[in-house]
C-alpha cells in the first residue's frame, strides 16, 4: 500500500502519480489535499507519514511546490526517511543507499512525466541491505533516539 499526500500546489501531478500507481498495479492511499484551496502542508505529511511509520502503508509518496516544505515535515514523524528528489539517479541512491521509505516532488520544480520516472524509480529499487548502508540507516534512528553515534 503506498501512501500518497499533498498541498493545493500539486493537484494536478498528484492525479498524474495517482494513474502511474494504478498503471503498476499498486494499491494506495490518498491523505488529501483534495482541493485547490490554500492548505497546510505539514498536515497532509503528517497523515501519510504516519501510516507508513506505523506500518500502514509501506511506501509514500508526497507533493508540494517545491517538495520541501511536505519532506521536512514528514521526517519530524519517528522512523521516516523522506528525500525531496528532481531526478531518478537520487531516488535510486536514496532506495538502495538510505533505505528512504517516502519520496517527496515539487510539482513546481519538475513537470509530471520526470515525476513519474522518479516515482517508478523509487518504487521498483530495493535497498542495498546488510552492510555499510544498513549500518548508516541504524545511526539515523540512533539519532532520531537522541543517541550519541560517535
Ligand atoms: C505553498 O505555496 C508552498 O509553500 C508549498 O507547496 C511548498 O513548496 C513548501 O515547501
Amino acid at each position: 500500500m503506498i501512501a500518497i499526500a499533498n498541498d493545493h500546489s500539486a493537484l494536478d501531478m498528484k492525479k498524474e502519480i495517482i494513474a502511474l500507481l494504478e498503471e503498476m498495479h499498486l494499491e494506495y492511499k490518498d491523505f488529501g489535499t483534495y482541493t485547490s484551496e490554500s492548505c497546510h502542508y505539514p498536515i497532509y505529511a503528517a497523515r501519510a507519514a504516519r501510516a507508513v511509520a506505523s506500518g500502514e502503508c509501506d511506501r509514500g509518496i508526497l507533493l508540494c511546490g517545491t517538495g520541501i516544505g511536505i519532506s521536512l515535515a514528514a521526517n519530524k514523524i519517528k522512523g521516516i526517511r523522506c528525500a525531496t528528489c528532481s531526478e531518478p539517479y537520487s531516488a535510486e541512491l536514496t532506495r538502495r543507499h538510505n533505505d528512504a521509505n517516502m519520496l517527496a516532488m515539487g510539482a513546481r520544480v519538475i513537470g509530471p512525466e520526470l515525476a513519474k520516472m522518479i516515482t517508478r524509480t523509487f518504487l521498483t529499487t530495493e535497498f542495498e541491505a546488510g552492510g555499510r548502508h544498513t549500518e548508516r540507516v541504524n545511526m539515523l534512528a540512533a539519532l532520531e533516539r537522541g543517541e550519541d553515534i560517535e
